[in-house]
C-alpha cells in the first residue's frame, strides 16, 4: 500500500501526543516532517516535549521549529488546559535532540513539499502561524498540497472566547491566510471535538495497552479538555480521524470567513452554512461525528502503538 505522505504542525499538547501517537504507528500514513509552532505553551516547551515523544516511540522524524508567537499579537497560552510544560504527568525520557532540524519549520515545509513525487496533505493541529507564513512566502506550495485537514475553529461555539476556538482565535490573521489560500481544506472543529470523547474505562483499558496507553492515562489525569470522569476530549485526534476513518464524519462544503475585527467575535470562523455571504465553499466543514464508533476507533488505533 502506498502511504499517504503528511506534514503534522503541532503544539505539544496532551490531545496534540495521542494525535501524533496514532499517526506514526497507522499504516496508511507516512509522516515526513513535524513542525512546531507556539501555542498551547512555548516554541521552546512545544519543541522539547515533541523530542521527547520521538525518543519514547523511537522514531526518526524530523522535526523543524517555527513561529515563536502569533503573527501581529503576543501568545496567550493554554497551560491551563496542559499544564505550564505543555505535557505535564509523565516522566518523558530526555529529548532526542539530533532529530531537530537546522531550517526554519517553514523552508522545511518548503522544502519536503517540493521534493515530493506525491501532493502532500498538511494536518494543523495549532494555530495556524506556520501554515500562513508558508502560503505567503513560497505560495508555488499551494499546487503540491493535497489538502490541509485541520483541527481548528468551530461551527458553534468557543473555548478561547464565546465564540472563537483556540487554535484559529490565537492567530486569527494567520488563520484568515490559510482559510482564504484556495487549497482543498477539511476543518475539524471544536464542536466535532466535544463529542469526541475518552471516557474513565477508556482510559483504564488503555493502561493496559503497552507504553503509549500507559503515558496517555498518566497525562489524562492533569489534562483539563473535559474531565477525566466525564469524558475528555480528542481535538487534535479528530483531524487524523478524519484521515483515517472519514465516515466518523458528516461533513459539508460550505464557506468559512475568519472573524478579524469583532470587539468580541474576533478569530471565530462563521461558517456560512445558509449562505449568507453568498461566497463559494472554501472549506469541508466536519458538522457531526459519531461519538461511540470514534471511541472505538480511538481506543483500536492507541492499541496499535507501542
Ligand atoms: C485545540 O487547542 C489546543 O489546546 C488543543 O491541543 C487543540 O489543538 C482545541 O481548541
Ligand atoms: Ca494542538
Amino acid at each position: 500500500m502506498i502511504k499517504r505522505p503528511v506534514i503534522i504542525d503541532t503544539d505539544p499538547g496532551i490531545d496534540d501526543a495521542l494525535a501524533i501517537a496514532i499517526a506514526l504507528f497507522s499504516e496508511e500514513l507516512d509522516v515526513k516532517l513535524i513542525t512546531t509552532v507556539a501555542g498551547n505553551v512555548s516554541l521552546a516547551h512545544v519543541t522539547d516535549n515533541m523530542l521527547k515523544l520521538l525518543q519514547f516511540w523511537g522514531k526518526d522524524i524530523p522535526v523543524a521549529a517555527g513561529a515563536a508567537k502569533p503573527l501581529i499579537e503576543p501568545l496567550v497560552d493554554a497551560s491551563n488546559v496542559h499544564g505550564v510544560t505543555g505535557m505535564e504527568g509523565y516522566e518523558f525520557p530526555e529529548p532526542k535532540r539530533e532529530l531537530l532540524v537546522k531550517e526554519h519549520a517553514v523552508n522545511a515545509m518548503y522544502r519536503v513539499i517540493m521534493e515530493s513525487e506525491e501532493p502532500i496533505t498538511l494536518v494543523p493541529i495549532a494555530p495556524l502561524t506556520n501554515i500562513a507564513l508558508l502560503f505567503s512566502m513560497y505560495p508555488e506550495v499551494k499546487g503540491k498540497i493535497k489538502e490541509v485537514v485541520l483541527m481548528g475553529g468551530s461551527a458553534s461555539r468557543g473555548n478561547k472566547g464565546v465564540m472563537s476556538e483556540f487554535n484559529v482565535a490565537t492567530d486569527p490573521e494567520a488563520a484568515k491566510i490559510v482559510f482564504d489560500s484556495g487549497v482543498p481544506m477539511v476543518m475539524a472543529g471544536l464542536d466535532v471535538g466535544w463529542k469526541a470523547l475518552v471516557y474513565p474505562e477508556d482510559s483504564e483499558k488503555m493502561l493496559g495497552m503497552g507504553k503509549t496507553g500507559e503515558m496517555a492515562y498518566c497525562l489524562f489525569k492533569k489534562y483539563r479538555g473535559g474531565s477525566f470522569s466525564t469524558g475528555l476530549k480528542m481535538y487534535d485526534s479528530c483531524a487524523i480521524a478524519y484521515l483515517l476513518c472519514p465516515e466518523l464524519f458528516t461533513v459539508e462544503d460550505t464557506y468559512v470567513a475568519i472573524e478579524l475585527a469583532g470587539s468580541m467575535t474576533r478569530g471565530c470562523t462563521l461558517v456560512d452554512l445558509k449562505h449568507y455571504l453568498k461566497q463559494d465553499a472554501n472549506v469541508k466543514v466536519c458538522l457531526d461525528i459519531d461519538g461511540e464508533k470514534f471511541r472505538k476507533w480511538f481506543l483500536e488505533a492507541v492499541s496499535r502503538c507501542i
